[in-house]
C-alpha cells in the first residue's frame, strides 16, 4: 500500500528540534513576562472577514495567501495567516480594552499561509507574537524593540540587523502616496515585476520594499517617507531614534521598509539575518493606531511584533541533547515490577527516570542508561533488596555508593546538589 505524507509545505516537528522549539518558546514565555506581557490563546481559524478588514484586502496576504473555506452555512472561515487581527477581535469581543489602561500580550502558535515553500518558508509556521495595547508613547516602541532585542539574545541569537522606519500617519501618508504616485507614473513600467505593476495601482508603498532587482533600482530614487512625514510623526519618530541612539541596541534606519500588511502607521521594524538565505527575515512589527477601531472597537494605539519560529530555530545555538536524571537496570526479570515502583517515587519527587520493561542483559541495560545521558543508574539485587539499600553509580565518573530506599530521592537531590555546586 502507498504510504501518505503530509502535505506540502506542511511538516512534523520531533526530537531533537521540537525540543529546540519548546526551549525557545520557554525563553519567550520567560522575558515576555518580565516585560509584563501575559498569554493570550486565539483561535486558529476566525471568519475571513477579519482579515480582510484588518490586514488589508490588497496585500499579498489577502490576495493569494490566506487559507479561506466554506463552514456547512456557507460563512467563509480563514486558517489565520497571522495573529494581530485575531488578538485584536478577541479584547474587542470580551471588552478588555479600556481608556488610559495599557494591554500586553503574548501569543504563540500556528499560522497559516499559501506561500511557495522554500528554506525557511512554510505553509504552516508558527510566530511568536507580541502585542502592547492603550499607548501611543515612543517609550512603548523603545521598550517593545528592547524586549525583542532581549528575546533574541537569550536564545543566543547574534549578528542580527535591525532595520527601523517610520510610515506615517492617515495625515500624512496620502501626501507621499501622491507624491510616489507621480514618481511612478513616470517609470517605465517594464522594469518593474509584474506583482509591483499591480502594486502601483492597488498599494504603491508595496513597490518600495519589493525584492526583485529592478524594483529595487527604482526604489532607490523615489520620494523619501520619512521626508514626508507630518510634525507629530516626526517628532515622535525623531524621539525613538535618539532613545535609541543612546542605547546599546544598534538600528539601521530603511525608509524603504514597508512590510507585508497594511496596517501598519507610524514606527516599523524588521529583524534580518543573512544567515537564512533569500527569506531573511526573522521578525517584524510596528505600530498600528488605526487598526483597532477599523475593527469595531474603541480609538485606541496599538504595536507589535512577530517572530518566525522555524527562522529563529534555523539560527539559534544547537540545545545540547538533554539527559535524564536516573536509569534503574537490574540482575534479573524478577526486579521489573519494583523498578517501576521506585521510578514512580523519584519522579514524584521530581526526578526525571527511566526503566527497561522487558529484561535485558546488563550490558544492554547499561547501554540504554548511556544512549540516554543518565547522571545516575541504580543496580537491583537481591542483596540490595534483602538491606533495603540502593548501588547508585554516578554515570560521569564511575563512582559507586550505596543509598537507602527510604531516604534515596532527599539522599539523591543532596548529591545532585553538591557535584552541582563543585
Ligand atoms: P510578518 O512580517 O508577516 O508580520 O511575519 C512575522 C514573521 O513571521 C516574519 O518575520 C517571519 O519570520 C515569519 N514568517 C512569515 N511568513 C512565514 C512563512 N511562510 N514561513 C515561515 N515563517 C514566516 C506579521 O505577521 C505581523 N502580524 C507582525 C505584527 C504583530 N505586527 C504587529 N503585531
Amino acid at each position: 500500500m502507498t504510504t501518505i505524507q503530509s502535505g506540502k509545505g506542511f511538516y512534523d516537528l520531533f526530537p531533537p528540534k521540537s525540543d529546540q522549539f519548546t526551549a525557545i518558546e520557554n525563553t519567550a514565555r520567560d522575558v515576555f513576562s518580565r516585560y509584563g506581557c501575559r498569554e493570550l490563546r486565539t483561535p486558529l481559524v476566525e471568519y475571513t472577514e477579519l482579515f480582510v478588514r484588518g490586514i488589508g484586502d490588497e496585500t499579498d496576504v489577502v490576495q493569494k495567501e490566506m487559507y479561506s473555506f466554506p463552514d456547512r452555512k456557507g460563512r467563509s472561515l480563514t486558517l489565520r495567516p497571522e495573529a494581530t487581527a485575531g488578538v485584536l477581535r478577541a479584547c474587542i469581543e470580551h471588552k478588555l480594552l479600556r481608556k488610559d489602561e495599557i494591554l500586553k500580550f503574548f501569543t504563540l502558535g500556528p499560522m497559516f499561509r499559501y506561500e511557495r515553500p522554500q528554506m525557511g518558508r512554510q505553509r504552516q509556521f508558527h510566530q511568536i507574537n507580541v502585542e502592547i495595547l492603550g499607548s501611543a508613547s515612543h517609550l512603548v516602541d523603545v521598550d517593545m524593540l528592547f524586549m525583542l532585542h532581549r528575546f533574541l539574545s537569550e536564545i543566543g541569537l547574534t549578528g542580527l540587523e535591525y532595520e527601523l522606519n517610520s510610515l506615517g500617519c492617515p495625515q500624512c501618508r496620502p501626501a507621499f502616496r501622491s507624491a510616489l504616485d507621480n514618481y511612478l507614473k513616470d517609470v517605465q513600467h517594464d522594469d518593474l515585476c509584474a506583482d509591483c505593476q499591480r502594486r502601483m495601482h492597488t498599494n504603491p508603498l508595496r513597490v518600495l520594499d519589493c525584492k526583485v532587482p529592478g524594483c529595487r533600482e527604482i526604489a532607490k530614487n523615489a520620494p523619501v517617507i520619512t521626508q514626508n512625514n507630518c510634525e507629530p510623526c516626526r517628532v515622535h519618530f525623531d524621539a525613538v531614534v535618539s532613545l535609541l541612539d543612546r542605547s546599546l541596541l544598534k538600528v539601521n534606519l530603511n525608509p524603504l521598509l514597508v512590510r507585508g500588511l497594511d496596517y501598519y502607521q507610524g514606527t516599523t521594524f524588521e529583524v534580518v539575518s543573512t544567515n537564512i538565505g533569500s527569506q531573511s527575515s526573522v521578525a517584524g512589527g510596528g505600530r498600528y493606531d488605526g487598526l483597532i477601531s477599523q475593527l469595531g472597537g474603541p480609538d485606541m494605539p496599538g504595536i507589535g511584533f512577530a517572530c518566525g519560529l522555524e527562522r529563529l530555530v534555523m539560527l539559534a545555538p544547537a540545545p545540547s541533547e538533554p539527559g535524564i536524571d536516573v536509569y534503574i537496570t537490574m540482575h534479573s526479570d524478577s526486579f521489573l515490577e519494583q523498578a517501576l515502583e521506585i521510578a514512580q517515587v523519584l519522579r514524584a519527587a521530581h526526578f526525571s527516570v527511566e526503566f527497561p520493561y522487558v529484561f535485558r542483559s546488563l550490558k544492554s541495560q547499561m547501554r540504554s542508561a548511556n544512549k540516554l545521558n543518565a547522571r545516575y543508574s541504580i543496580m537491583l539485587d537481591e542483596a540490595s533488596s534483602a538491606q533495603c539499600e540502593l548501588h547508585v553509580k554516578d554515570m560521569s565518573n564511575g563512582e559507586q555508593f550505596t543509598l537507602s530506599g527510604s531516604e534515596l530521592p532527599l539522599q539523591l537531590r543532596k548529591r545532585m546538589g553538591a557535584s552541582l555546586q563543585n
